[in-house]
């Protein structure tokens, strides 16, 4: 989501004028767009404006300014603390950024604006300036969230939830797509409940209408809440045939009683429920999930219960987190927290249990064939300068990394084959990629019928 809401920020400046420094040296406006999801946030974040305060001392007409979570959670407190900074900008106020850099500009005054609105900053497409567009694109369908989880903060610094509209939606896939991109991430905190509040279409309805634009070749989402993931969006992934087969379904816990102290509103069961659910509709499908370790008066046996479940969802791959307290989220005043080493101990054993599955699951696939969509190389053969790809890199439907060697044709050229889609056999698996060969058959054309055949 932040990496979205920095291109929509590199975007708007590149309409301004801007251009990319390409480092700080040579920078006039430096903007650092935080998150507060991941531990220390804040910490780092003083930090680095403690290096850039350096370089203004040198440089008194660099402009710096904050955007994101850590910018809204902290307001007037930053521009108070850090002398260097010249704007404090929150998660609403993207869309008014440009305005806030001419004010700056023009009186030299350093400002805030950390308002909130009711209405969605709808900005247009992100990326519209964008250079080197990548294959794959992500494209933010909703922002905020409205489920307050006990542990997290993003219903604070991100407002309450709010959906884009279908066509919005729609025309920045179609404009991404006339510029290159064949697969787009709808990216949200929950889209399971997109457009329910301002009576859009379901989001199942929205992922239909998103498969029926020309030349895009695939369709991800991320992230769904379990307790909204409905029948109809478990159909999607039968009836869309550009809709890939992975899901990411963060669960948190294996234990009921933690799952009731995060607030999350559903149960182990109902998780495994819906886990069968998917694997009936569709066998093959990826799932991943987030986990936190060491959630306030999370026991032995609270651990032993995710360790379970674990094994029992066999999923593809998973992220974990070690809890740690953040502002306003109701969690950070629960008693009963563990020590720091004891959560460390519990993430290396769950870390460890993951490996060994990831890896298995990887194995599973040597020997056979899947369609890859081919992001780009990940390395250059021979010596530096050359401009020949020794390895390509893609993902599979269910997106696991795949590398592989691009096959020559009769002049001893190589094809470019960023964007298109490849049948690989996968010939040996690691536990973060695989490696494939090209299927003999080749590349698969655009359009044709095998070109989204995922389910295999
Ligand atoms: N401590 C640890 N992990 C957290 N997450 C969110 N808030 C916290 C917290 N306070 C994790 C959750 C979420 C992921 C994006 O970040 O697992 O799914
Ligand atoms: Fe945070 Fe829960 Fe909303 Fe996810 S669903 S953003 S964890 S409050």
């Amino acid at each position: 989501m932040n990496v979205y809401d920095s291109e929509r920020i590199a975007s708007l400046m590149r309409s301004e004028g801007y251009e990319a420094a390409g480092g700080i040296e040579n920078a006039d406006l430096v903007v650092i767009n935080t998150c507060t999801i991941r531990a220390k946030a804040e910490q780092k974040v003083y930090s680095l404006l403690g290096r850039l305060s350096a370089i203004k001392r040198k440089r008194p007409g660099l402009i710096i300014a904050v955007g994101g979570c850590i910018a809204q959670q902290e307001g007037r407190a930053m521009i108070n603390r850090v002398p260097a900074v010249d704007i404090v900008f929150g998660t609403h106020a993207v869309g008014r950024f440009p305005r806030l850099m001419r004010q700056v500009e023009r009186t030299g005054r350093r400002l805030v604006d950390i308002d909130m609105q009711d209405v969605i900053d709808e900005i247009g497409c992100a990326g519209k300036f964008q250079a080197n567009r990548p294959v794959s694109a992500f494209v933010t369908i909703m922002q905020g969230c409205d489920n307050f989880c006990t542990y997290c903060v993003v219903p604070y610094v991100r407002g309450r939830e709010m959906s884009r509209t279908p066509e919005a939606v729609l025309d920045e896939v179609r404009f991404l797509v006339s510029e290159g991109v064949r697969e787009v991430t709808l990216l949200g905190q929950n889209v399971n409940s997109y457009g329910q509040k301002e009576n859009y279409p379901a989001f199942s309805e929205l992922l239909a209408r998103v498969n029926q634009v020309d030349g895009l070749k695939r369709i991800r989402f991320t992230t769904s809440h379990p307790k909204d993931l409905s029948d109809q969006l478990i159909d999607s992934f039968q009836k869309l045939d550009k809709l890939c087969s992975h899901i990411h379904l963060p669960v948190q816990s294996g234990s009921d009683r933690i799952l009731k102290r995060m607030n999350r509103r559903y149960t182990r069961d109902d998780y495994l429920r819906k886990v069968e659910k998917l694997r009936r509709a569709v066998p093959d499908i990826a799932i991943t999930s987030d986990f936190i370790v060491g959630f306030p008066g999370e026991t032995e046996d609270d651990f032993q219960q995710s360790l379970q479940l674990i094994r029992e969802v066999e999923y593809d791959s998973l992220f974990a987190f070690q809890y740690s307290d953040r502002p306003n989220a109701p969690a950070a005043k629960f008693s009963e927290k563990l020590d720091e080493s004891q959560i460390s101990d519990r993430l290396q054993d769950l870390l460890a249990l993951q490996e060994k599955n990831t890896y298995e699951k990887n194995k599973k696939l040597v020997g056979a064939v899947q369609p890859v969509l081919v992001e780009g190389y990940s390395k250059k053969g021979g010596d530096s300068d050359s401009e020949v790809p020794a390895q390509w890199t893609g993902r599979t439907s269910s997106h696991k990394i795949v590398n592989f060697t691009p096959n020559m044709d009769e002049n001893s050229r190589y094809e470019d084959l960023t964007g298109k889609m490849v049948n690989l056999i996968i010939e040996k698996a690691f536990s973060h990629s695989l490696i494939g060969r090209i299927e003999p058959s080749g590349t698969i054309p655009l359009g044709s019928k095998g070109e989204n055949n995922y389910a295999a």
